[in-house]
């Protein structure tokens, strides 16, 4: 296994829409333990392919609390939202690919997602809080969405811009954060 590169906001990758997985080969099994890794390193509890630099639609996710829980991996290839609820709910969002901020964002409180598991095999999720809302997070990586993009243009932009500062001080080249999604 090894660590991927994280990509920080504003970068052309993370506003990308990414395609489809065709076959689920075993470089794509190899790309989504790498990802995972890379996720648990970092640390957070998802991760989209297109904040590793790869154009595909890939996520991996696990929201277990890592000091109370046993690790509860999920690997989604092809993700689809196939049912959302009326209820929203909120969460304090945040972002490996936009460190440093953190936003309310308001979505749907329970999903269901159909998706291909590594071995290819059709599976179908019914999710609700905390993982409801980070499979939406990163389904929207996978459409070159961002949390941020959910906000007001003028805190959007603001964030943007403090983050451009921030890269160009190389405040991010060897990272340490606590982030999440
Ligand atoms: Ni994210």
């Amino acid at each position: 296994m090894a660590l991927l590169d994280i990509l920080v906001a504003p970068h052309p990758t993370l506003a990308k829409k990414a395609e489809d997985v065709t076959e689920v080969t075993d470089e794509i099994r190899e790309t989504l333990d790498n990802m995972l890794e890379t996720m648990y390193k970092a640390p957070g509890i998802g991760l989209a392919a297109n904040q590793v630099g790869i154009l595909k639609r890939m996520i991996v996710v696990d929201v277990a609390n890592p000091e109370e829980e046993e690790p509860a991996p999920i690997k989604l290839i092809n993700p689809v939202i196939t049912q959302s609820s009326d209820d929203l709910s909120t969460y304090q969002e945040g972002c490996l690919s936009v460190p440093t901020f953190y936003e309310e964002v308001e979505r749907p409180e329970k999903i269901t997602v159909e998706y291909l598991d590594e071995n290819g095999q059709k599976q179908s999720l019914k999710a609700e809080g905390l993982l409801a809302t980070c499979i939406q997070h990163e389904i929207d990586h996978l459409n070159g969405v961002l949390f941020v993009d959910h906000l007001s243009r003028l805190k959007k932009n603001m964030i943007v811009k403090k983050l451009n500062k921030l890269k160009k001080q190389g405040a991010f080249d060897k990272r340490q954060d606590t982030h999440t999604l």
